[in-house]
């Protein structure tokens, strides 16, 4: 049970790691692809002013049971001179968000990455009791949106960015935090409104919030329904452009009720039209009327196992 392990906190010697190419920006600092040894990783740099969340995210990383298909597989975290080193696998595709602005995709293309990325929310969700120490509690992850989905080569999609996760052992309160965090346009009414209870469920439909959001993202990006894709969009750029304020998106989601548009055209396909109804029960008005991950999940094997076109 220790928190930290494979935490370099002393001088130990570093793992050999070239650096090669800046892949992305994050909020927390610069994801690198780097070689170490024969093994091609990615590195996150941050700043020491983010030792918090570095040590949090490893943190999670470390929790027992933590390698899943569908969770980013963590190598471990290095203090280097000028800044903190996370060093997880390198995914060649990047980013859900990154592939959909320059792919669409098919229906068994759809099928693939929405149920693996939701197997991972479900499985991060879930408690998986086991003896006392080596129990993986349920974990919220607080930032959850397509720039931190991963896409592996198969296109199945593992999660990423635990930096802002929560866990929630049993009898235990989970720790210091407030409720504004996250990425705006991903905020669930909830949160924008500043009303949320601190318990494990609501933290869960939070993300589930997120993870409607995420969905749509993937259906605006169809080539399966009888019109061409869209232009990739974030969920609600149309409607709050690029960088919207904390007060525009409680004017569209609160005040409002908004919610990215689900066209017309993709109901026509009997697949993308379920998708479409689960999308709607997971960014519900109503925190309590969303479904749980582990539902979405069923439904969407069940979708595509019966649904093979
Ligand atoms: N972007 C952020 N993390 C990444 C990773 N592990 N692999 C590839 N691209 C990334």
């Amino acid at each position: 049970c220790d928190p930290e392990m494979g935490t370099q906190e002393f001088n130990q010697p570093h793992r050999p790691i070239q650096l090669l190419e800046l892949r992305a920006h994050g909020r927390f600092g610069e994801v690198w692809k780097a070689n170490m040894l024969d093994a091609v990783v990615a590195v996150k740099i941050m700043p020491f002013k983010e030792k918090a969340s570095w040590l949090a995210e490893q943190e999670i990383y470390n929790l027992p049971h933590m390698k899943h298909d569908n969770i980013l597989l963590f190598v471990g975290g290095e203090k280097h001179e000028e800044n903190l080193w996370l060093i997880t696998e390198f995914h060649e595709k990047g980013s859900l968000c990154d592939f959909l602005k320059g792919n669409s995709v098919t229906w068994s293309q759809l099928c693939k990455i929405a149920e693996s990325m939701v197997r991972g929310l479900a499985y991060l969700h879930d408690d998986v009791s086991l003896t006392r120490c080596q129990s993986k509690p349920a974990v919220a992850h607080r930032d959850f949106k397509s720039k931190n989905v991963l896409l592996k080569e198969d296109l199945t999609a593992c999660i990423a960015d635990f930096g802002l996760a929560l866990k929630f052992e049993p009898g235990k309160s989970p720790g210091e935090t407030h409720g504004l965090v996250g990425t705006r346009r991903y905020m669930a009414p909830e949160i924008l409104e500043g009303a949320i209870s601190f318990r494990k469920d609501a933290f869960l439909r939070i993300d589930m919030y997120a993870c409607g959001l995420v969905l749509w993202e993937l259906l605006s990006r169809n080539s399966c329904s009888d019109q061409p894709a869209d232009e990739y969009q974030l969920p609600f750029e149309e409607e709050a452009g690029s960088h919207p304020t904390l007060e525009d998106m409680q004017e569209l989601v609160v005040m409002k009720k908004l919610r990215p548009t689900i066209k017309n055209h993709w109901l026509q396909h009997p697949g993308l039209e379920q998708v479409a109804a689960t999308i709607e029960e997971c960014w519900d008005q109503d925190a309590e009327a969303r479904v749980s991950a582990i539902c979405v999940q069923e439904r969407l094997s069940q979708l595509s196992r019966t649904l093979n076109v």
